[in-house]
């Protein structure tokens, strides 16, 4: 397996206004200490985008989108394009997140077709996936994640463009985490999925963790085998939260 540089993500949701890029000014400052060894990044809301681009020019912080559309142009009235967010400054976008799949019914093949959108406008889709609770529950973890994992990454992915996330739903803002053996479990699960479908090109390609990420947590879900990163939610939204988190990367 060649070494993975891992990905800090933050994902603001509908969080944020002009004043929130003196969040992000705090971070990149936070981060210029750290080693050099981690990619970060922000998911902005669309309409901050342009602004957080540019304040983090000259950073180490990137900037990503939080969906898209499946098409470039047309009309479709209050939606905005991988192309629109990479013309921003955009480097990432996610794709499927679990509160789109819900509040927007967004199935796998959407999912999938978005992912597809953002690699032609040369963003790196996080595609995430993850069970619910009630899944959990009926020990379908395993299955919900392999029918996310086939469905919604595009066969073009590669570790380029793609970047998985497994956000279990119920672990998503509640606090809770699933326990190391059961995170280890997927993140080996899916890495074998993955190196099924794509061979060893897929080898580097990086698996997220999220869902309640914090300071106190990050190190133990760091260190766990094949995760390569965090997805974090709430945790992002103050730059102390955040750059505690960092402190535990690598
Ligand atoms: O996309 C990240 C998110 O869903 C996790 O949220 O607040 O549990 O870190 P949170």
């Amino acid at each position: 397996t060649p070494a993975i540089r891992p990905l800090l993500a933050g994902n603001w949701k509908m969080n944020g206004t002009a004043s929130a890029l003196a969040t992000l000014e705090a971070i990149a400052a936070g981060i210029a200490h750290l080693p050099d060894v981690f990619d970060t990044l922000l998911c902005t809301p669309a309409t901050l985008v342009h602004r957080a681009a540019s304040a983090a020019k000259a950073t180490r912080i990137q900037i990503g989108g939080q969906d898209c559309h499946t098409g470039q142009v047309g009309a479709h009235t209050g939606d905005v394009s991988a192309d629109m967010l990479a013309d921003c400054g955009a480097r990432f976008v996610i794709v499927g997140h679990s509160e789109r799949r819900a509040d927007h019914a967004e199935t796998d093949d959407l999912v999938c077709r978005k992912a597809r959108a953002a690699i032609a406008s040369g963003l790196t889709a996080i595609v995430c996936i993850g069970e619910t609770g009630a899944e959990k529950a009926q020990g379908k973890t395993l299955a919900v994640v392999e029918r996310q994992l086939l469905k919604s990454v595009p066969d073009s992915a590669t570790p380029r463009n793609v970047v998985v996330a497994y956000e279990p739903v119920w672990a998503i803002g509640t606090g809770l985490t699933p326990t190391v053996k059961d995170v280890a479990e997927v993140h080996r699960f899916m890495r074998d999925q993955l190196s099924a479908r794509f061979g060893s090109e897929c080898a580097g390609m990086r698996l997220l963790y999220g869902g309640s990420v914090k300071g106190a947590n990050a190190h133990e879900l760091m260190g766990i085998d094949h995760v390569d990163g965090a997805l974090v939610g709430g945790a992002s939204l103050k730059a102390e939260d955040f750059l505690s988190i960092a402190r535990a990367f690598p």
